[in-house]
């Protein structure tokens, strides 16, 4: 039995789709169950894991635990705590490139945020995988309305660049750590990418492609207007800053680029051109 937190997420529709077909029992976490639409015989459990949720009872019987810090808050520990108490033997952490193992890693709220889970994991005994995903294709989601309404993406840095990591490159190697029987990914730290640099615009362009609408473009705007967009849309003030500071130092940087997906699943990374391409309905 694996239990997956984030299970409705991004990444974790995957992962559990994955694990399915491993032939693995799936403990799937959401809030709400009757909406979480996941494949039959995935067991889903009904937790609010910021509010209390019965940790002993989630992970009784599990052997492994695939943690994403979007459902559990910043506070992982306990769950971390709880998963030892459990008898749970290894936690493959949904983590972050911003983890670099260096002093930056108490600079930044989300680099700070995911080493400190790291840390957690590593203090726990419990074998332990890392995926430390670097800047994620779905964040451009966040542009969907835009693009359906207007067909302009408005951001701080239209030549920002980073080379976006597909959520099916994330999955294939959190099962592959998850579902491991050699040792092989246990206590590797795996830094995930697409698999070449794409700028804010080209991100932008190659939805209007996927979309047949050659008119989709970016528009930039003020570092501020920037950062108030990200707090309407939910994001904390300190996390807005960060990633839009962060957008800004790219510009005319090289993108960084691992072949962690191809070493650890055997395929390529997905390009962003695919991830558009797979995604055209969330943006008509
Ligand atoms: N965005 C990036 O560029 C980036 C880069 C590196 C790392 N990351 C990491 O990736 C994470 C996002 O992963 P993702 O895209 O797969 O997540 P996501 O699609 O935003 O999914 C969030 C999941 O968390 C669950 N959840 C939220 N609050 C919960 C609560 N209180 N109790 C239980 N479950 C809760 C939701 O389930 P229900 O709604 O069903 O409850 C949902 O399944 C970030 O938080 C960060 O740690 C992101």
């Amino acid at each position: 039995m694996i239990v997956v937190t984030g299970a409705t997420g991004n990444i974790g529709r995957e992962l559990v789709e994955r694990l399915l077909a491993a032939g693995v029992g799936v403990r799937a976490v959401s809030r709400d169950p009757e909406r979480a639409g996941l494949p039959a015989g995935v067991e889903v459990v009904r937790a609010d894991l910021t509010d209390g949720a019965d940790l002993g009872a989630l992970l009784a019987g599990a052997r492994a635990l695939f943690l994403n810090i979007a459902a559990t808050g910043l506070e992982a520990g306990a769950l971390i705590e709880a998963a030892t108490k459990a008898g749970v033997r290894r936690i493959v952490f949904n983590s972050s490139m911003s983890v670099t193992d260096t002093p930056a890693d108490e600079e930044g709220f989300i680099a700070r945020a995911h080493a400190a889970a790291e840390r957690a994991i590593r203090d726990s005994g419990l074998e332990w995988t890392f995926v430390r995903g670097g800047m994620y294709a779905t964040n451009a989601l966040q542009w969907a309305e835009q693009i359906r309404s207007e067909g302009v993406v408005r951001g701080a840095y239209a030549e920002a660049v980073g080379a976006p990591v597909h959520e099916a490159d994330l999955a294939d190697l959190a099962a592959a750590a998850l579902l491991d029987t050699t040792g092989t990914h246990l206590g590797q730290a795996y830094v995930a990418t697409g698999p070449a640099g794409v700028t804010m615009a080209e991100q932008v362009a190659a939805i209007g492609r996927a979309l047949g609408r050659p008119d989709v473009r970016f528009e930039e705007i003020s570092f501020e207007e920037a950062v108030a967009a990200m707090e309407r849309a939910g994001a904390p003030r300190v996390a807005a800053e960060d990633i839009i500071r962060y957008f800004g130092a790219s510009v005319g940087q090289e993108a960084l680029v691992t072949d962690a997906v191809q070493r650890v699943t055997g395929h390529p990374a997905r390009s962003f051109e695919q991830w558009a391409r797979d995604h055209v309905a969330d943006f008509r």
